[in-house]
């Protein structure tokens, strides 16, 4: 219905396009059927002008915006409210993005509907982890190596983004990540391909729900950025990439095919160049890989202002010739430069964009927008009246769970945690104790308006006696405080034990802001190094947004968590966590190396032909660093537990793989100590030998388990010839028989439980 109490079906009746409206599936799921364009789109666009043609192909920021959303991209010429109203009377836009207000969405929804044509506005958001409940960012909640976890946060994200008139959001962001210095890598799944593929799917699935993407609750997910943006050369942000398509097919294309398969129907491309050619223009990728090969049918929309970048790139003469580069090789939608507007009917009428490839877009945005239910009921999540469906106590729940579930344990002598929430002194100290802020991460636009959110008050919630707490900056971030290191040793001096609050603000990651030295900034090491010097004990709780080369830092404290940023419950998560609780269960997305010179380091690199064979002692002329192993400190699925855990008894039977049969692996783990503990059994592999080379481990599958004190239980696994599959000199994915090594183990880099096996021809 729309607000006037008159259906989409009345106001097509009363225009004369009931017809076209008796083609579309009323309420179907089409979002599992991208393969069907209902007819009554090609009728429309067949009355449709070729300024509103590109109108449908042009999105906007929305001019009603708050400061965090405004401030999320770079300031460009965006209309005012009167010039975008007056736009989607005049059909001369699909839609705006990232505002929260539902009654500016209903004003601009009600004038779209006064277009000649009555094609409904869409809302897209960049709607990343949470919305007025802000859970984990990204990389934190990947942590938790549980995607169901994730399903479940983004379906309570949608839920909230959706009642304010959200029908698409631009997440998940799901590029590999494997250079901490990039900024951005805490948006999305980390390093490593299999938990990315993982998380992709139930991110997707979250967001768009069981029920169809006509759900007033589903919002269209966008899986991003297509493709290779976390390959920039040096972790420099929006730098080029230069990837071969063996790497972009076995590397950066896996998550995006996983989100596409869990059902996603838009995707953004890219800002990076690959080797040489934009995303934005580059045909080969969204043409004949994404559409040809993959079979995709839905939407590509711009980057911001992507199309007009490929000006500075130097691939694109002018903005004229940007839009005809960008629509030819298959961007549908432009995001902000409004150079489709401005030059798509110019280039039609000269016949340098045939006139079908603009429909072709046009068709594909238009059935997107059926397929959210919009021409059904262009109002449907745009419910100003409704009952508010934002921070309900399930949600804010759900947000305490994913907090305390992301949180990794890395070190934690004479068991200093967890600690007993009474009956102690804690001093906590440093830039992060109080900084609700930072708790929100670099990308929350709409939420997070929750002071409580901090160490400090999760802490005093969860104490028999808060006022056994003192809480000292000790310092800022990048410098120190006059005092500072004077009140933190007397705040030390004065408790039983130190908690660290330490790391990263939520400014040093995110969007264009890469870092050259991935550690702790230096004034919190002085602070740490004076405090330690107290000889209290000295935990660490790092915020962070990537991963950081922590060698400096870990003599200094008995214990480290590493923290990210963990959104509306972070206080309360880390405090369920430090007091015990709740047990530490999460393992690193992304391997921390030594050094900040190591990266890009990741877990699954070549192995060399020259490779050290004794990390810890210098050889001569092997794969190393002049002082540092080509190891992690901390690898990749790493994490401790309050428990004491054990593996044993690997079991793969025969060891014969056939092609059509599958390998069974058993192992038993066991909880050793006195507390409860999850652990997340990891089951790697290696290719002995192969016509290309293999990496030097590849996880294959993860199970999470729990584990009561003393108690053990039998994991199994199960490898197909499938899982083996490689692509090969051909570029197509092949497997090749013989010898391949195997390990269950509790993190990459370690040896675990190992064995071999063949695989037969
Ligand atoms: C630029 C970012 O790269 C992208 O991820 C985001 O969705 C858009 N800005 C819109 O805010």
């Amino acid at each position: 219905m729309t607000p006037g109490g008159i259906t989409r079906r009345q106001l097509l009746v009363a225009t004369g396009a009931a017809t076209l409206l008796s083609q579309l599936p009323m309420g179907l799921a089409l979002g599992r059927d991208a393969g069907k364009v209902p007819a009554f789109i090609d009728t429309l666009i067949g009355k449709m002008t070729l300024q509103e043609k590109a109108g449908q192909l042009t999105l906007f920021s929305s001019a009603s915006q708050n400061g965090a959303a405004a401030a999320a991209n770079p300031v460009t010429f965006t209309g005012a409210v009167s010039v975008q109203i007056a736009a989607a009377i005049a059909g001369q836009l699909t839609g705006v993005f990232n505002s929260s207000n539902v009654l500016w969405h209903e004003r601009l929804q009600k004038a779209a509907m006064q277009s000649r044509l009555k094609i409904p506005m869409i809302f897209a958001a960049d709607v990343i982890h949470g919305f007025t409940t802000v859970f984990p960012v990204p990389l934190g909640e990947s942590a938790s190596f549980e995607p169901e976890l994730a399903r479940r946060t983004a379906r309570a994200a949608a839920m909230e983004a959706a009642s304010v008139g959200i029908d698409w959001t631009f997440a998940p962001m799901v590029d590999i990540a494997r250079d901490a210095r990039w900024g951005r890598g805490v948006e999305g799944s980390g390093e490593d391909v299999l938990l990315g593929r993982r998380m992709a799917a139930a991110r997707v699935q979250g967001f768009q729900g069981e029920r169809g993407l006509a759900d007033p609750e589903a919002v269209a997910a966008c899986p991003k950025h297509f493709c290779a943006y976390g390959a920039a050369e040096g972790g420099l942000d929006y730098n080029t990439t230069d990837v071969s398509e063996r790497v972009l097919r076995q590397t950066y294309f896996p998550p995006f095919q996983a989100g596409f398969e869990a059902g996603a129907l838009t995707t953004m491309a890219a800002f990076n160049e690959i080797s040489g050619i934009p995303a934005t223009a580059n045909k080969w990728l969204l043409d004949d890989v994404l559409r040809g090969q993959w079979d995709f049918r839905g939407v590509v929309v711009s980057d911001y202002t992507g199309d007009e970048e490929l000006i500075a790139h130097g691939f694109a003469r002018d903005g004229r010739d940007a839009a005809r580069l960008a629509i030819l090789a298959g961007v549908d939608m432009s995001m902000q430069s409004g150079l489709y507007l401005k030059h798509l009917p110019d280039l039609v009428e000269s016949g340098e964009v045939p006139l079908a490839v603009v429909d072709a877009s046009v068709r594909r945005v238009l059935q997107l927008k059926a397929q959210l239910g919009l021409f059904d009921d262009p109002f449907r999540r745009i419910r100003p009246s409704a009952p508010s469906r934002q921070r309900l106590p399930e949600t804010l729940a759900l947000a305490r769970e994913a907090a305390r579930k992301s949180v990794v344990l890395l070190k934690n002598d004479n068991q200093v945690l967890p600690l007993r929430a009474g009956g102690q002194r804690i001093a906590l100290i440093g830039p992060l104790a109080q900084d609700w802020d930072s708790t929100k991460g670099p990308w929350t636009l709409f939420g997070g308006d929750d002071s409580s959110s901090d160490l400090a008050s999760g802490l005093k919630q969860a104490m028999a006696d808060p006022t056994q707490l003192s809480v000292v900056a000790g310092c800022g971030y990048q410098g120190p405080l006059p005092g500072g290191i004077e009140d933190a040793v007397n705040a030390a001096n004065a408790a039983d034990v130190v908690i660290m609050a330490i790391g990263e603000s939520r400014d040093h990651s995110g969007e264009a802001r890469s870092r050259t030295s991935i550690t702790v900034p230096q004034p919190q090491l002085d602070l740490l190094d004076a405090v330690a010097a107290t000889g209290k004990p000295v935990v660490v709780v790092l915020g962070n947004g990537r991963a950081l080369a922590l060698g400096e830092l870990l003599p200094k404290a008995q214990a480290v968590l590493v923290g990210w940023y963990l959104g509306s419950a972070s206080g309360l998560g880390l405090a369920d966590v430090l007091f015990g609780a709740y047990g530490p269960s999460a393992r690193l997305p992304v391997s921390f190396p030594r050094e900040s010179g190591q990266v890009p380091y990741y877990y699954d690199h070549k192995i060399t032909g020259r490779p050290d064979p004794h990390p810890e002692k210098l050889s001569a002329f092997k794969t190393r660093y002049m002082t540092t192993p080509n190891a992690a400190l901390f690898p990749f699925g790493f994490g401790l537990t309050y428990g004491r855990i054990e593996y044993g008894g690997l079991d793969i039977g025969d060891g014969r793989l056939t092609v059509e049969g599958t390998l069974a692996i058993r192992a038993t783990v066991h909880n050793r100590g006195t507390r409860a503990a999850e652990e997340v059994v990891q089951l790697y592999i290696h290719d002995r030998a192969a016509s290309i080379t293999r990496p030097v481990q590849e996880l294959k599958d993860f199970r999470k388990v729990a584990l009561a004190p003393g108690a053990s239980t039998q994991v199994h696994f199960t490898l197909r010839r499938a899982d083996l599959l490689f692509i090969g000199q051909d570029l197509k994915p092949t497997v090749e028989p013989g010898t391949f090594d195997l390990w269950v183990a509790p993190s990459a880099e370690v040896d675990g439980l190992h064995a071999t096996f063949e695989l037969l021809a």
